[in-house]
């Protein structure tokens, strides 16, 4: 089995099967899942059942709240957009389950129906966009806290990011459960729970703004915040083949799906596995 690092972000781990990990092979596996914040694989043969068994080697499986799941595997969210369809699901950077007092750890997402060309998921590296910051941002986001939220995301009201799309209705759902969610408040730097890490933990989706700031203050370091975050050089855009799959951590990455394949349909299975609260 060997670890690769990709330029910006990941690593890509060959020559091992993913049903069959030995003990040694999944403790490589998790190491470099610490170590990377993502890490892909090529050439695999996963049935939903075996999908669902590595994913539970690392953790209880989240059942998703609001993806349209798979019609007898309740721990797959499907991941889809027909081709008549204009909206995507997850377009746009974000680390999902930021919204929860204690975040899903990561997901696991394997490929089903792929278009000819597009549909890439880029990821960026949370690590190296904290170690990468300037010393004077470092010290002014070390003890401060940020509030998440999914209601303007999921939530019901008609301007909300999944509403306003109506396209995605058969797909996204349970938009009362989002109405109903508290906000939550994380460190903005986190240690991250395998690898001690620091990495930066605000996302252009979920995070609302940093608590004891003024709207203005908190919008200003956001934006500088991001615009750091989303350098490409902490980036990798990863191509999608018949038997990729892609294994993130929350904690210590960003993702966003490209959408950029209209006309053909894209159908991915996520299984969420849990995490723990975060300091
Ligand atoms: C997501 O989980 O945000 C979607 C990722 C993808 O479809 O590539």
């Amino acid at each position: 089995m060997q670890v690769t690092p990709l330029q910006g972000a990941g690593a890509e781990i060959t020559g091992v099967d993913i049903r069959h990990l030995t003990p040694g092979e999944f403790a490589a596996v998790r190491q470099a899942y610490a170590d990377h914040g993502v890490i892909f694989f090529r050439d695999q043969s996963l049935s939903e059942d075996e999908h669902i068994a590595f994913a539970r080697r690392f953790g209880p499986i989240n059942i998703n709240r609001f993806f349209q799941a798979h019609e007898r595997f309740p721990e797959i969210a499907l991941v889809l957009k027909e081709k008549e369809q204009k909206t995507n699901i997850g377009g746009g950077w974000h680390t999902d389950h930021s919204y929860d007092a204690e975040p899903a750890m990561g997901s696991v997402l394997v490929a089903r129906q792929l278009p000819d060309a597009g549909g890439d998921t880029w990821f960026a590296s949370m690590y190296a966009a904290y170690d990468t910051l300037d010393a004077s941002t470092k010290a002014e986001i070390a003890d401060l806290q940020a509030v998440h939220s999914a209601r303007h995301i999921f939530g019901s009201a008609p301007d909300n990011h999944y509403k306003a799309n109506r396209d995605t209705d058969s797909r996204i759902g349970n938009a009362a459960a989002a109405d109903v969610l508290e906000d939550v408040t994380h460190p903005v730097v986190i240690a991250h729970p395998l690898s001690g890490k620091k990495a930066l933990y605000v996302n252009p989706a979920f995070t609302t703004r940093i608590e004891g700031y003024t709207d203005q203050a908190s919008h200003e370091l956001l934006a500088r915040l991001y615009a750091h975050a989303m350098n490409p050089a902490h980036a990798h855009r990863f191509k999608w083949q018949p038997g990729s799959v892609a294994f993130w951590d929350n904690r210590a990455t960003w993702h966003w799906a490209m959408n950029d394949y209209h006309g053909e349909r894209r159908l991915m299975h996520r299984i969420t596995i849990e995490g723990c609260a975060l300091n």
